[in-house]
């Protein structure tokens, strides 16, 4: 699957792109990560790509031409998806990335500033929310979206790590969208008892007896029990 970012910081995201999981699928060309700088269309020698609001107020507003010009320059395949992201837009949640993960290609505006030229919702899709806050540009929602919708591609994730995922990403349980489905048994590891020091006090956590025990059963029982 093919991501295409629109950003005027192109280089924003490389270190959290090029580790882990995320490293390997591009490595094994599962996913690809293009980046594209509507400076690249900017007229003057300052490559300015924003401007002053009409009807006057605070900020500056990212031009339309620039964004339009990068836009036309991307090759789109016949499964695109065009989104912008917007504080105010669609909540990006599971349901809407095991639709992502349908594409072939998903192409995102990052808009910087007060916001982007609004005529540019001609050209686009959706708007898209990672959340209910405000960030000062779309390159976190990006890697957010890239890592979630990347993780639901087949041979992204290890066996093991699929498994656990499919535990919840099934798609009427999604359709959900009840928080339920992202409850998760608690997980231990050695060691098996786990010695502190707090305000002078010697102190100990262990972990829970049955899953020591080796009876796959109960378990098996405890865990649907806790899970949280
Ligand atoms: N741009 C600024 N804040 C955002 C958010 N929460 N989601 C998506 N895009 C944004």
């Amino acid at each position: 699957m093919k991501f295409d970012l629109i950003t005027i910081f192109p280089h924003i995201l490389d270190s959290y792109l090029n580790e882990s999981i995320l490293k390997r699928a591009q490595k094994k060309k599962l996913i690809k990560i293009n980046f594209h700088d509507p400076r690249q269309f900017a007229k003057d020698r300052h490559k300015t790509v924003d401007d002053r609001p009409f009807g006057g107020g605070p900020g500056m507003i990212m031009k339309l031409e620039p964004l339009y010009k990068t836009l036309k320059k991307i090759k789109y395949t016949k499964k695109s998806l065009v989104i912008l992201f917007d504080p105010a837009g669609k909540k990006f949640d599971q349901a809407m990335a095991k639709k992502f993960s349908e594409l072939d290609q998903l192409i995102m505006i990052s808009g910087r500033y007060e916001g982007v030229d609004a005529r540019i919702e001609k050209f686009i899709d959706e708007k898209v929310s990672i959340g209910p806050y405000v960030l000062s540009g779309g390159e976190l929602p990006a890697g957010v979206i890239i890592e979630a919708v990347s993780r639901l591609l087949p041979g992204v994730l290890g066996n093991q790590e699929s498994l656990r995922e499919e535990t919840f990403t099934s798609n009427s349980e999604i359709r959900n969208q009840k928080s339920e489905i992202y409850k998760e048994y608690p997980h231990y590891t050695r060691p098996e008892v786990f010695k502190y020091t707090e305000k002078g006090q010697k102190k100990k956590l262990a972990v829970p007896k049955v899953l020591l025990s080796g009876n796959h059963k109960e378990i098996r029982e405890w865990r649907a029990r806790n899970k949280k």
